[in-house]
Parts: C-alpha cells; structure tokens; sequence
C-alpha cells in the first residue's frame, strides 16, 4: 500500500507517495529523476549509490523511504549547484575515472566524511572508502585526487 513521504533532496521539499520498502535509489532515479545516483549492485555492497542523508554517507539502494521520512537528503546534483564541485574537478584532473560509475558514490562518501571532520587523513579516508569499489581499478589516482582535496581545504 502507498503512503506518503516527505524528503528534502538538495535543499528542495518532495512529498513522495511511494510503498514504504522503496528503495531510497528507485525514488531518486525513476521519480526525482536524478540519475547521478547509480545502481550498481542493488544490495548494499559496492557504494555505487550512496548518497549523504543528515550529513551521514548512506547506501540508498538498500534505504527503505520509509525509513527516511523528513530526512535531508544531498546527491551528487546537489554539491554542484554552484559550479564543478573541487573534489570532481580534481578527479577530472587526475583522469581518476575510467568508466566512471563508482565516482558518484565516491565522492559524497568523502564529502561526508570530509565535511564531519577536516582533520582526516588520506590514509583515514582511504580506509572509510573500504566498502566503495572500484571495478575499474582507479583508486590510486582517486586518492591522490582526494589527497589534492584534503592539501586545498587545509590551505584554505
Ligand atoms: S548499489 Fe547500493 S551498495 Fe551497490
Ligand atoms: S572508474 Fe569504473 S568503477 Fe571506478
């Protein structure tokens, strides 16, 4: 049976009417139409769809919305609202994508982290990103993209 839902996504309101065990992915995909949130595995194991829910790194491919009710919901749309976001343009830079598809996931992950607490190292995040792959074996050059990240925000 549906019900109705509400969620912030990217600082816009959505009251959603949706069965309760959807997946916070299929909303944002096929109703918000917010494609920048993959699928990848669909159950809770490559990182492909996190997304940052009051400012913690979820996994919304296995998010039932009705857990979620009220929460403040950021996806990728959301962080370049304003402009290329530092952390895409230095991926870009370090050529870190190959297909690409778990960059998404990536990128709120240390956003999140990142945004929490300033202080963590390269080696901190690397460890948090454990559960985020990366099929395409990018890694490396993801980390000195994030580690460019972490040198520009403390030198700001
Ligand atoms: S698609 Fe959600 S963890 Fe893989
Ligand atoms: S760049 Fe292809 S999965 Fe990471």
């Amino acid at each position: 049976m549906a019900n109705k839902y509400s969620l912030t996504v990217n600082g816009q309101k959505h009251e959603i009417e949706s069965d309760p065990d959807t997946p916070l992915l299929y909303i944002l995909r096929n109703d918000l139409k917010l494609k920048g949130t993959k699928f990848g595995c669909g159950g809770g194991v490559c990182g492909a769809c996190t997304v940052i829910m009051d400012g913690l790194a979820i996994f919304s491919c296995d998010t039932p919305i009705w857990s979620i009710d009220d929460k403040k919901i950021e996806t990728i749309e959301g962080i370049s609202q304003d402009g290329i976001h530092p952390l895409q343009e230095l991926l870009i830079d370090e050529q870190a994508g190959q297909c690409g598809y778990c960059l998404s996931g990536i990128i709120m992950k240390v956003k999140a982290i990142t945004d929490d607490d300033p202080t963590k190292s390269v080696d901190d995040i690397a460890n948090e990103l454990d559960r985020n792959l990366c099929r395409c074996g990018s890694q490396l050059r993801i980390l000195n993209a994030v580690k460019k990240y972490l040198d520009g925000k403390s030198s700001r």
